[in-house]
C-alpha cells in the first residue's frame, strides 16, 4: 500500500469517529447547512481530525480571479457506493472559466468547487462498489463534479476507469476534448480515408485532439489559426502532430484558397470553435451538401450563415455539446467505454498526446486562471496534486 493511500485512510478512518450532519464547512466556520456540492456532501463537523481537503470553490458568479478562493474543506464519509479518491491532475478548460463567470449551458449550486474535468485516484471504495477498486484512476463521466481539489468523496457511477497505462496529462484531459473531437469527426459525416475536415481554433485543445484522431482515420485536415509573432512555430508544431495545412484567419478570404483546392478535396466537414466572421468563411469552402459543426464560440459572436449557403450548397449547420452526448448514453456503458478504448488506444500508439500543458500547483490558482483566459498562448494550464 502507497504512503500517499495509508495518510488518506488514516485521515478518512479518523473522520468516521466524529457526529457528521448535513451542511458546509470553511476551517471552523459553519456557512448555509444546506448547502452540498454534488457528489460531494460537505458536513459540519464536531472534532479537529476529521478528513478534510483543500478545494479551489466560488460562492457566487463572477472574475474568477475575484470570486475563486482556496479553501479547506471536509470530506462526507464513503457511503456504500462511492470512493474516496485523491485528486491527481486537472486541467483549466473554457467551460470551467464559464462556468464560474455564470455564462454556462448548466450551473452548479453554489458554493461549488471548480474544474469538469481530471484523473483521481481510488483510495477507498464502499462496501456495495463493484466496478472499481483502489488504485484505479477514474475520470468524471459527465460535467459538474468540481474536480480542482485534493480529494474527493464521489459516487461510484459519477465515474469511471481508465487503464494507468497512459500518461497523467492525457488522462487528465482526455474526457472533455479528445472525447469531443473524436465524436464530431465520427458522428457528423461519413468520411473516408483522403477526404478532408476544416476547423479554426486548430491550436487549442480540440483542435489538438482532431488534427491526431483525423491524421490516425487518413483524413487531411485545413487548420485555421490566428496570426501571432511566433505562427511558424506553432504552425510547425501542429504540422508534426499531423496537420495536412495550417493557414492564417486572413488566407481564407484570399485566392490562395482555390489554389489550395485545386490539389485537395473541399472539406466535407467544417468544425468551429470560433464563432463571427471565422465561421462563415469556414462555410464558403466547404464542398456541396457539408456540415459545419459548431461546439464552442470563443469570439462571443454569431454564427451567420449565407442564404446560398443553404439553397444552393445545401449546408448543413449543427452544433454539438459533449456533456449532452453524455447525458444521451449515460444508460448505454459501452458507447463511452469504447470511446475512451479508441483514444487510450491511440495514446498507446504515440499518435494522440496531451496537448501542451503548464503543470502549477493548487496554490498558483491565481496565475493559473489568469494565463488560462489571456489569448493565444496555446499552453493549457493544469493544476497537478
Ligand atoms: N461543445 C463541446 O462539447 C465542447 C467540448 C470541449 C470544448 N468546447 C469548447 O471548445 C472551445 C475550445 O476549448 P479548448 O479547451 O480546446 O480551448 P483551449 O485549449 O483553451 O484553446 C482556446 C482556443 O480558443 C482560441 N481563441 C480564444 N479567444 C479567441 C477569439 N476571441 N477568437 C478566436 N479564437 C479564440 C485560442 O486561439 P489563440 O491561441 O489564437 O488565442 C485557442 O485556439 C471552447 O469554447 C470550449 O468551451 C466545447
Amino acid at each position: 500500500m502507497s504512503g500517499a493511500r495509508i495518510i488518506w485512510l488514516l485521515l478518512y478512518k479518523g473522520s468516521r469517529r466524529h457526529t457528521v450532519c448535513q451542511g458546509f464547512t470553511r476551517g471552523s466556520t459553519t456557512q448555509h447547512p444546506t448547502q452540498m456540492f454534488r457528489g460531494f456532501v460537505c458536513r459540519y463537523l464536531t472534532g479537529p481530525s476529521a478528513s478534510r481537503c483543500t478545494a479551489l470553490l466560488y460562492r457566487k458568479h463572477g472574475d474568477p480571479a475575484q470570486v475563486v478562493q482556496s479553501e479547506s474543506i471536509s470530506l462526507p464519509d464513503v457511503g456504500a457506493r462511492s470512493v474516496l479518491v485523491k485528486m491527481l491532475a486537472a486541467p483549466i478548460n473554457p467551460s470551467d472559466i464559464n462556468m464560474i463567470q455564470g455564462t454556462y449551458a448548466i450551473l452548479p449550486d453554489l458554493p461549488a468547487v471548480g474544474g469538469n474535468e481530471g484523473v483521481a485516484q481510488v483510495l477507498d471504495v464502499g462496501s456495495q462498489v463493484k466496478s472499481l477498486e483502489p488504485g484505479d484512476w477514474v475520470i468524471p463521466r459527465d460535467a459538474g463534479l468540481g474536480m480542482w481539489r485534493t480529494a474527493a468523496v464521489l459516487a461510484e457511477g459519477d465515474v469511471i476507469s481508465l487503464p494507468r497505462d497512459i500518461p497523467l496529462l492525457s488522462a487528465a484531459t482526455l474526457g472533455v476534448n479528445p472525447c469531443t473531437a473524436f465524436r464530431m469527426l465520427t458522428d457528423f459525416e461519413d468520411l473516408k480515408p483522403g477526404d478532408t475536415v476544416i476547423q479554426n481554433a486548430a491550436n487549442s485543445a480540440v483542435g489538438q485532439a482532431v488534427i491526431q484522431i483525423a491524421a490516425a482515420r487518413g483524413l487531411q485536415t485545413i487548420n485555421v489559426i490566428r496570426d501571432r509573432p511566433d505562427v511558424a512555430k506553432l504552425t510547425d508544431s501542429l504540422k508534426a502532430m499531423g496537420a495536412s495545412h495550417v493557414i492564417k484567419e486572413e488566407t481564407l478570404r484570399q485566392p490562395a484558397m482555390k489554389e489550395l483546392f485545386k490539389s485537395f478535396p473541399r472539406p466535407k466537414l467544417a468544425l468551429n470553435g470560433v464563432g463571427g466572421k471565422s465561421a462563415t468563411e469556414l462555410l464558403r469552402h466547404l464542398e456541396v451538401g457539408g456540415s459545419m459543426v459548431t461546439y464552442g464560440g470563443m469570439a462571443k459572436q454569431p454564427v451567420t450563415v449565407p442564404v446560398s449557403a443553404l439553397i444552393f450548397k445545401n449546408l448543413k449547420v449543427k452544433g454539438f455539446w459533449v456533456t449532452q452526448w453524455k447525458k444521451n448514453h449515460s444508460q448505454d456503458e459501452g458507447a463511452l467505454r469504447t470511446m475512451l478504448d479508441e483514444l487510450c488506444s491511440l495514446i498507446r500508439q504515440g499518435k494522440l498526446t496531451a496537448p501542451d500543458c503548464s503543470e502549477v500547483g493548487l496554490q498558483d490558482f491565481h496565475s493559473a486562471l489568469d494565463i488560462a483566459m489571456q489569448p493565444f498562448t496555446s499552453v493549457k494550464q493544469i493544476f497537478v496534486m
